[in-house]
């Protein structure tokens, strides 16, 4: 009984070293990225959507997640190219 108490409160630990590990690299990304910030502020809003060919699609990005995610580590405009964050529309700025 003592024994298996001791490892599984390691291995919450360990869950627990990691989980402050991916978000700590989380946060770095998020911080050291003027673009993505800027992106987020208004990205991270739940109730963002937007009508793409008479649909209604959902532009939230989670920042949490955003920077857990494989791409954590890029800004968004590392992909989305020419998307100025002051100006609504932005897809008429869009790179094609
Ligand atoms: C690694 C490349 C990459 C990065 C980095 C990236 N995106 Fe994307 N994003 C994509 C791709 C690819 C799509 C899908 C394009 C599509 O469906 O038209 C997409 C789709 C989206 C959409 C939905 C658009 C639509 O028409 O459905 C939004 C909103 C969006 N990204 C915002 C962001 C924001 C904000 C960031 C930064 C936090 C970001 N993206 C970072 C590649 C990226
Ligand atoms: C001031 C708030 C705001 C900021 C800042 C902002 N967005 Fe948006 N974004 C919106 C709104 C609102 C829409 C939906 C408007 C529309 O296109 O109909 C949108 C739509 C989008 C779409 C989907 C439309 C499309 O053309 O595919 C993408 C992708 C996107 N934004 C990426 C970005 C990126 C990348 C940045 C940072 C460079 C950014 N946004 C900054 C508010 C914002």
């Amino acid at each position: 009984m003592r024994k298996s108490l001791a490892k599984s409160s390691l291995v919450l630990i360990s869950a627990f070293a990691f989980a402050m590990l991916l978000n700590l690299s989380g946060n770095f990304s998020l911080s050291t990225s003027k673009s993505t910030d800027a992106c987020i502020s208004c990205h991270e809003d739940k109730e963002l959507t937007y009508e793409k060919d008479g649909k209604i699609i959902s532009i939230y990005v989670d920042p949490k997640l955003y920077s857990k995610s494989v791409h954590g580590g890029s800004e968004c405009d590392d992909c989305h190219k020419g998307y100025n964050p002051d100006e609504i529309p932005h897809s008429k700025t869009k790179e094609k």
